[in-house]
């Protein structure tokens, strides 16, 4: 059955490429984005350009945060599915600029909740992430751990998105699931991300930043598992849970495979066929030591777990990188 998808943030990594599939799929996706300069404006507007190829995308320029433009674009649409990945995203930017959290992850996201608060969506799938789980120390990190301790705004506003989006579920009877990403990185990825200032900063012989004397470790995750996860549950309705019974329910979606960031140099070494120079730095404020995604309710509810090797999905992530910048 063709569905009717409203993607946010449709310009961004995740988004792009999510979208990208459901129209491989035939459905029919509405993409909102504002285009904003957090980074490199032309990335986004590259991405535009591959999915205004098919005639099945339509593209509006718009902020989550425009009360009346996101009342508009639900009354003027009939939404089967709402995924909502518009954010401001980043840790260490959430130090800098806390305000544009607020706005964006905050206000817009109750602009969204409140769509689907007065229309008929039959699944609201939002972005959340492991940044939630804060300093934990039990891995892998499981649902069942408690994140009441985010260390960065960034991730206060997740746990934010989470609690908001229960209880308007709950209120509702909006079947909503939350996922919490762990570090994605591929081709068209983000320029913020420690994955692509690396492959920059290595491919012009510059000098790359590594926090932590390197010792921390991250479960990268290849963007397309990221995609196949969202696809899937978006399918997936969830049951009612919990005390509440809200139709709510989150996952963590990540390789379930961390991998130290000294050993990600080298890899990123191999598929670059240079060595990097590395400043090794001290750990930086709201940065976490490790993250670790369970991902067994994932699997036992949707059949699926990340699988990509990371020598392969960075090799493709270079292969992009080379070519889109032609270096
Ligand atoms: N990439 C990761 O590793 C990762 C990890 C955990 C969680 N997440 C979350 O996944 C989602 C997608 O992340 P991404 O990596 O694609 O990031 P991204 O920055 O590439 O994409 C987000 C898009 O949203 C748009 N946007 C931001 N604020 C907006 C607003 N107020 N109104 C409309 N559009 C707005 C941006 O212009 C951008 O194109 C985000 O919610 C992010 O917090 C990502």
């Amino acid at each position: 059955m063709v569905q009717q998808v409203l993607v946010t943030g449709a310009a961004g990594f995740i988004g792009f490429h999510l979208s990208q599939r459901l129209l491989r799929q035939g459905d029919r996706v509405v993409g909102i984005d504002n285009l904003n300069d957090y980074y490199e404006v032309s990335l986004k507007q590259g991405r535009l350009e591959i999915l205004q190829e098919s005639d099945n995308f339509q593209f509006q320029q718009l902020d989550l945060s425009d009360r009346d433009g996101i009342a508009r674009l639900f009354a003027e649409n009939s939404f089967d599915v709402v995924v909502n990945l518009a954010a401001q995203a980043g840790v260490r930017y959430s130090l800098e600029n806390p305000y544009a959290y607020l706005n964006s992850n905050l206000a817009g996201f109750l602009n969204i909740l409140e769509g689907c608060r007065h229309h008929e969506v039959k699944h609201l799938v939002f972005a959340s992430s492991s940044s939630v789980y804060g300093v934990n120390k039990k891995i892998p990190f499981s649902l069942e751990d408690p994140v009441d301790e985010p260390i960065s705004l960034y991730a206060a506003s997740k746990k934010a998105n989470e609690l908001m989006a229960h209880s308007y579920s709950h209120l509702y009877n909006i079947p909503t699931t939350g996922l919490r990403f762990f570090t994605v990185y591929g081709p068209w990825g983000r320029p913020d991300m420690a994955y692509f200032k690396f492959t920059r900063a290595i491919a012009q012989n510059q000098a790359i930043d590594v926090y932590n004397q390197g010792r921390m470790k991250r479960d990268f995750t290849y963007i397309d598992d990221v995609v196949e996860g969202v696809v899937r549950v978006m399918a997936k309705i969830p049951d009612p849970q919990g005390q509440s019974q809200a139709r709510y329910k989150v996952y963590n979606i990540g390789n379930n495979q961390p991998v130290e960031l000294l050993t990600f140099i080298e890899t990123l070494e191999t598929c670059l066929g240079k060595t990097a120079q590395k400043n090794l730095l001290p750990m930086q404020p709201g940065d976490v030591p490790i993250t670790y995604a369970d991902v067994d309710e994932l699997m036992a509810d949707v059949g699926f777990r990340p699988q990509t090797p990371l020598a392969q999905g960075l090799q493709k992530f270079v292969d992009w990188y080379q070519g889109y910048y032609k270096v």
